[in-house]
């Protein structure tokens, strides 16, 4: 591959892999002596298949690491420079955040909240968030917190799940020019919810809302407490949040992450990754609703002391500058964006980019979703101008940080657009084949994982059962990703989309169960199978093919419209379909299944392919007439 990629930046630490390849639980052993634990481990890695123990008796305090270390050199530092939507900003130093983290978790203990206890976050971006998680991990809450994008039922089924006797929320947020009433999302919620105690609600825009008596707003109870609260000393394996995503059967399910272990793969994965100095600006596009916001947002660049921008809105708003001006107005050194971020900037041209000074970058990555080679090398040439490295990151809720990924921060290798190139040291991946054998160069296989990591989940919240059979029982001992690979000739890693019934819309993670119970749900619908096809800004969209109950007669246009809505109320705006085709069958095999290969196939106008397993191939004409009409 060409040598135009083979930007490094000065690093080149052999010893490193070498350590990692001959013993990875002394190396990772290493690696977490990099934090500040109030005792040691007496064991690095219990490993009883699939449960993993790291640093077992060590006892660690997140909160600690992401602030009290920095007090006696930092304080004056700025940790967040944060930008509202509509114009507002701030800034907290370390020593703000400090005493904000310190009250919040004074406030939460006053309201009762004890180690071990859930608490539920749905709130925008703003730095209250951020010094929420930081207060429950302090105490030794658990926190779980909700995309501020998803609706009352899928945030009742969060609560629900893991029993959070607090709920902390906003009146509401700014999301492209409008308010987003949270606090209203909430009260429907939790209305038949008895074991919620408390919700704590913060004023972000001051539009009216409706108070009942567990209602408690955010400024009332920080205005007189103390502002010193010593961090608990945890076990390492204490659990620091639960975070729900989808997966291929039913209900999103809690993503367990404990502490030590976790809080070790980031410390470690944001300086090789990142490279990051104590002069940088990183700015993390990611919500910290979903992984990398909790992982690359809230704890990476807190573990390192370093200045980051954070950002509430949307990338578009009110323009498509808005990204670019960012960067230029605080002088962003290192930018981790997502593909289809990219794409839509890429669509409006080179100019707009163009006009902002952009020379602060000095590297850029992305994440979330494979990225074009196209996409790639115009983030490279206009965003980059061909001096910053990229880092194409890939990793997923369950591995808590990143796991294939270049390291300039570490090494100097050539990059290729559109590959991840080489995991992690300490990280054994491998593409296999259906029986487990490893496949040969450039044969496409299933990604799986060889040995237990320390930024891996430590189960799924209360199902142990389910963590085994969804993620170890495939193959014997060893972590199956969901998601199709290759390793090419040399070595590198070519992320080539889920293998399961996940869908990734715009890097956002959509089960295909819960979108088809949800529409399912309806009562004139008796069947449907939803798939995703190739778009050129969301990478893939969704359609839904819905067969209707037996003798249903209705306008489609209408029922349409009721469908887009209940999908937004079920489960939120990110999993409505582009459209919507209503059949009179579904294809199926002669057991039953539904081949959503062949309407993924008819969606995107592409040959079908094999249909001999088909129980009634008419079925497939007359999709695809239907599909060609509506098209
Ligand atoms: O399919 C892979 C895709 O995102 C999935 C994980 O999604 P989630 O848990 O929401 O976490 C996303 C952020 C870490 C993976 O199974 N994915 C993630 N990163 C990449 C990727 N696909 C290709 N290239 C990537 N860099």
């Amino acid at each position: 591959m060409s040598k135009k990629y083979d930007i490094g930046l000065g690093h080149n630490d052999v010893t490193l892999r070498k350590k990692a390849d001959s013993d990875y639980v002394s190396f990772w052993d290493e690696q977490a002596q990099n934090l500040s634990w109030f005792s040691p481990w007496e064991k690095i890695l219990d490993w009883n298949p699939p449960f993993a123990k790291w640093f077992v008796g060590g006892k660690i305090n997140a909160s600690y690491n992401a602030l009290d270390i920095h007090q006696a050199t930092k304080s004056d530092k700025p940790a967040i420079l944060w930008e509202g939507e509509n114009g507002d900003s701030k800034t907290y130093t370390y020593g703000d955040l400090f005493i904000e983290v310190q009250k919040f978790s004074n406030v939460l203990k006053s309201l009762g909240v004890q180690k071990g206890d859930r608490v539920t976050i749905y709130l925008p971006m703003v730095p209250e968030l951020l010094i929420a998680m930081l207060a429950c991990a302090r105490i030794g809450a658990i926190h779980n917190v909700v995309f501020s994008g998803f609706s009352a039922a899928s945030i009742k089924d969060r609560i629900d799940d893991s029993k959070s006797k607090i709920v902390i929320t906003s009146d509401g947020g700014y999301r492209r020019g409008k308010i987003v009433k949270l606090k209203k999302i909430i009260d429907d919620a939790i209305k038949d919810f008895e074991f919620v105690k408390h919700v704590i609600v913060l004023e972000r825009t001051k539009n009216e809302i409706t108070i009942s008596s567990k209602d408690k707003f955010w400024s009332d109870l920080m205005a007189n407490v103390s502002s010193s609260c010593d961090a608990e000393k945890l076990d390492s394996t204490h659990p620091l949040y639960i975070l729900y995503t989808s997966g291929t059967t039913g209900k999103p399910k809690g993503v367990l992450h404990e502490t030590g272990g976790y809080l070790t793969h980031l410390h470690s994965t944001f300086q090789w990754a990142f490279d990051i100095k104590d002069s940088d600006v990183f700015f993390c596009t990611a919500d910290i609703g979903w992984v990398t916001g909790h992982s690359y947002v809230v704890y990476a660049p807190l573990l390192h002391g370093a200045t980051q921008v954070m950002y509430e809105g949307a990338p578009d708003f009110p323009d498509m500058s808005r990204m670019w001006d960012i960067l230029q107005k605080y002088d962003v050194s290192i930018f981790y964006t997502t593909p289809t971020a990219l794409r839509m900037f890429m669509k409006f041209g080179d100019d707009i980019p163009n006009s902002f000074d952009l020379s602060s970058l000095r590297l850029l990555g992305t994440v979330g979703e494979p990225i074009n080679p196209e996409v790639w090398k115009w983030y490279y040439k206009i965003i980059g101008k061909e001096k910053c490295p990229i880092i194409d990151t890939w990793w997923q809720t369950e591995t808590g940080g990143m796991m294939i990924s270049p390291l300039p921060g570490l090494e100097t290798i050539p990059l290729k657009p559109g590959s991840g190139t080489l995991p992690i040291p300490g990280v054994k991946i491998s593409v296999v084949d259906e029986f487990g054998t490893e496949v040969p160069p450039n044969i496409k296989g299933y990604l799986t994982i060889q040995n237990p990591w320390p930024g891996m989940l430590q189960t799924l919240w209360e199902d142990d059962e389910k963590y085994k059979t969804v993620y170890w029982s495939k193959y014997p001992n060893c972590y199956y990703a969901g998601d199709y690979a290759l390793k090419d000739e040399d070595g590198y890693y070519w992320i080539l989309g889920r293998a399961d019934d996940v869908l990734k819309i715009a890097g956002h993670r959509i089960g295909t169960a819960e979108l088809e119970s949800c529409i399912v749900g309806d009562d004139t619908v008796a069947e449907s199978a939803v798939c995703g096809i190739p778009d050129e800004i969301k990478g893939d969209v969704i359609i839904a093919f819905v067969v209707l109950k037996d003798g249903i007669d209705i306008d489609k246009i209408v029922l349409e419209k009721k469908l887009f809505e209940k999908i937004r109320n079920d489960i939120g705006a990110i999993a409505t379909p582009k459209q919507i085709y209503f059949v009179p069958k579904l294809p199926k095999t002669r057991s039953g299944k539904i081949m959503r290969r062949l309407l993924k196939s008819i969606g995107s106008g592409e040959l079908i392919g094999d249909t001999s397993t088909l129980d009634d191939v008419s079925a497939v004409t007359e999709i695809q007439n239907i599909v060609k009409q509506q098209s």
